[in-house]
């Protein structure tokens, strides 16, 4: 039987495709304040603001392709039974050809209503929203994104996919964010293997299954960790 392979990535997967990631030294809350740009009481007091940064970041994510590492992990499909739990809120993973692919922090292409969270709109041209533009309910539109405050409705789903994981593959976070970053200590036993592709040096004090941490890039590592696994998995 195909092994049950989990990705859950960050914004590393996405970084060697041009996008920026978060807490690096030249990373996102360096430029901002998230307590400006990303939290329920921005969007309240500071629309604007908080609807401009992020048709920048989906101004920016139009032009964006995917990388090696996003290829490689769509490739998967070919030979194992994987799903991909992001905490992006880019479409790389889709674009690359991944079909399972779940969203923790929202989508940058999809709007949804201010008063019902079930009323989501795909962007399907363009980038721009409007500063008011509403929902067929009436209601302001806003980003589909989780602003830190706010519930991560997606988790229990996340959950539930990693603990079905054979093997858990983490590329790109720094695992500082909860409860995402959580997501490592819901895998089924402390038997499952636990891969981690990145460069810098993510919180995994707390990981007690037998962990291998490759420190390379994800265009670089993914790609490498994905054949020895396929050639591992193939004997
Ligand atoms: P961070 O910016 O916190 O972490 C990025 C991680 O990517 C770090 O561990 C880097 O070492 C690693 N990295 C940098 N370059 C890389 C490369 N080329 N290849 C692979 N890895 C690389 O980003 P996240 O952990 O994704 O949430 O942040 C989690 C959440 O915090 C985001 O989803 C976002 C943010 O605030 C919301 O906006 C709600």
């Amino acid at each position: 039987m195909k092994k049950r392979i989990v990705v859950f990535t960050g914004a590393g997967v996405s970084a060697d495709s041009g996008i920026s990631t978060f807490r690096d030294a030249d990373g996102l809350w360096a430029n901002y304040r998230i307590e400006d740009v990303c939290t329920p009481e921005a969007l309240r007091n500071n629309r604007e603001q908080v609807i401009e940064f992020y048709n920048m970041r989906r101004k920016e994510s139009l032009t964006k392709r995917p990388n090696a590492g996003h290829l490689a992990i769509a490739a998967m499909e070919e030979w194992t039974d994987v799903c991909v739990v992001t905490q992006n809120v880019d479409n790389l993973h889709e674009q690359a050809g991944s079909s399972r692919v779940l969203h923790l922090h929202g989508e940058l292409m999809k709007l949804r209503s201010e008063r019902n969270p079930e009323l989501i709109y795909d962007i399907n041209e363009g980038w721009e929203q409007d500063i008011d533009a509403r929902g067929e309910d009436g209601a302001l539109l806003r980003p589909h994104i989780v602003f830190f405050g706010e519930d991560v409705p997606m988790f229990d789903t996340a959950c539930r996919i990693v603990a079905a994981a054979d093997i858990l593959i983490v590329v790109g976070t720094s695992l500082a964010v909860y409860p995402a970053a959580t997501l490592v200590y819901y895998v089924r036993d402390r038997q499952v293997p636990i891969y981690l592709v990145d460069p810098g040096n993510p919180d995994t004090a707390m990981i007690r299954n037998p962990l291998t941490h490759i420190k390379e890039r994800g265009a670089v590592g993914v790609p490498q960790l994905l054949k020895q696994l396929k050639d591992e998995l193939a004997e």
